[in-house]
């Protein structure tokens, strides 16, 4: 390897370890392993248990012809581990793999390749370079797959022996990045996870709203990405976002859980959640509880100032207190509650956009819209 390789693959190795997002981080082995090697396409496998899990792709020529990334050609899927096929003969040998043409292997090779992707989409997978990706410990975690190798001239070539020592140091340090961050998002979703239940446990809900927390914070976390927020912002607010409800641990459950509609006097009880939310989490000593306090406090204030508990209007209420007011209507609107009825999303969307401006904030909203598709999915995936 010369010098120039080196410094470049430290480089990378520094820019990997520094990368904690995991999507991100599998955006950025790709794409830095396929720079280094001028690979077409590339895949990435981790080992999960007894299989292999195909996580991410990145495919420049049927990118440029699908005009998508690369992940939407392919939800992740998972992979038998056996030595039958490239992956994961990779994954049990540990051995480095580098094949001229994966239509013509000789006929002794214990693995097969699998044409049904390249019969899919019309490509035609010819060269290839497949790197286990192993931990300190020597275990593989992981399959790093590059695709069909280009010259000057965009031909397709067998992958150059310098580009094998460089991606084999490459693999390493992505290994270990993929390790840690791997381990400190078990971490936080053991957190969130924790949540949720203390959360839902807290407020002693009915089955109806199993999901809430998970919807609306999901919703929070899309409208403020739309707004701008960096990663950190988004994280504080995923996670902030479940406590907004917790003062209903002190609203009585015959108003909580009341068929009907609320009288004056218990919705001025049920109207104290609010307060009641900002006292359980006062003198918060981090981010999270300073923000959940926050959302706790001003989640039902409206943009014109009508309202409660302070009546406070316009950017005088915090943006987390905008964006999880909308987020939590949204999901109160859209799914069955107690005393409702769910509504059908053409309704909930029409009343979102009536009350731009006015319960909502015109900016939170627009990025609501702006989120849609996501919402949606959000919506789906955690249907009751
Ligand atoms: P929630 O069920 O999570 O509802 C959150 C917010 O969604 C409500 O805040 C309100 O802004 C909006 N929302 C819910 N249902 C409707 C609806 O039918 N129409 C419209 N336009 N907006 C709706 P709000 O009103 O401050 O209520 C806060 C919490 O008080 C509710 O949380 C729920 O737990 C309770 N609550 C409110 N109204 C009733 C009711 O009539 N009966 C019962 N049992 N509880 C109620
Ligand atoms: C309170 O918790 O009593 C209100 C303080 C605030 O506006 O955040
Ligand atoms: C909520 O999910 O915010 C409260 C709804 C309920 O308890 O019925
Ligand atoms: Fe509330």
């Amino acid at each position: 390897m010369n010098k120039s390789d080196l410094s470049k693959i430290i480089e990378v190795g520094l820019l990997l370890s520094s990368e904690r997002n995991l999507e991100k981080l599998f955006d950025k082995i790709l794409k830095t392993s396929r720079e280094v090697a001028n690979a077409d396409a590339g895949s990435l496998y981790i080992k999960k248990a007894h299989q292999l899990e195909f996580i991410s792709s990145q495919n420049e020529t049927l990118e440029k012809r699908f005009k998508i990334d690369g992940n939407r050609l392919f939800k992740p899927f998972p992979l038998a581990l056996t030595r039958e096929n490239i992956a994961g003969y990779v994954c049990l040998t540990g051995e480095i793999l580098k094949i001229k043409d994966v239509y013509h292997l000789p006929k002794d090779t214990p693995y097969s390749f699998f044409k049904s992707f390249d019969n899919r989409f019309e490509y035609r997978s010819k060269s290839m370079l497949v790197l286990p990706l192993t931990d300190r410990d020597g275990h593989v975690i992981g399959v790093l797959q590059l695709i069909n190798a280009k010259d000057e001239n965009g031909e397709t070539v067998s992958f150059h022996d310098n580009a094998v020592k460089a991606l084999s140091t490459l693999a390493s340090f992505a290994a270990i990045s993929l390790k840690n961050a791997m381990l400190s998002q078990n971490v936080k979703d053991a957190h969130l996870s924790t949540i949720y239940r203390l959360v839902n446990a807290a407020e002693y809900r009915d089955p109806d709203t199993a999901y809430h927390l998970e919807r609306m914070s999901n919703y929070s976390r899309i409208i403020a990405e739309q707004l701008g927020y960096d990663d950190e912002f988004l994280e504080v607010l995923l996670y902030a976002s479940p406590m907004h409800d917790i003062g209903k641990l002190g609203t009585p459950d015959r108003i909580l859980l009341k068929p009907g509609r609320l009288t004056v006097d218990e919705r001025s009880i049920m109207e104290k959640h609010t307060i009641i939310g900002a006292d359980i989490l006062k003198n918060p000593d981090n981010d999270l509880i300073s923000m959940g306090r926050s959302i706790a406090m001003t989640h039902h204030e409206r943009w014109d100032g009508k309202g409660y508990p302070e009546g406070i209007k316009g950017e005088e209420i915090p943006i987390e207190g905008r964006i999880s007011a909308l987020a939590d209507v949204f999901d109160a609107l859209s799914v069955k509650r107690v005393y409702k009825e769910a509504w059908p999303l053409e309704k909930v969307v029409a009343l979102i956009r009536e009350e731009r401006g006015q319960q909502f904030c015109p900016y939170v909203v627009d990025a609501f819209f702006k989120g849609y598709e996501e919402i949606q999915q959000v919506y789906s995936k955690f249907k009751e």
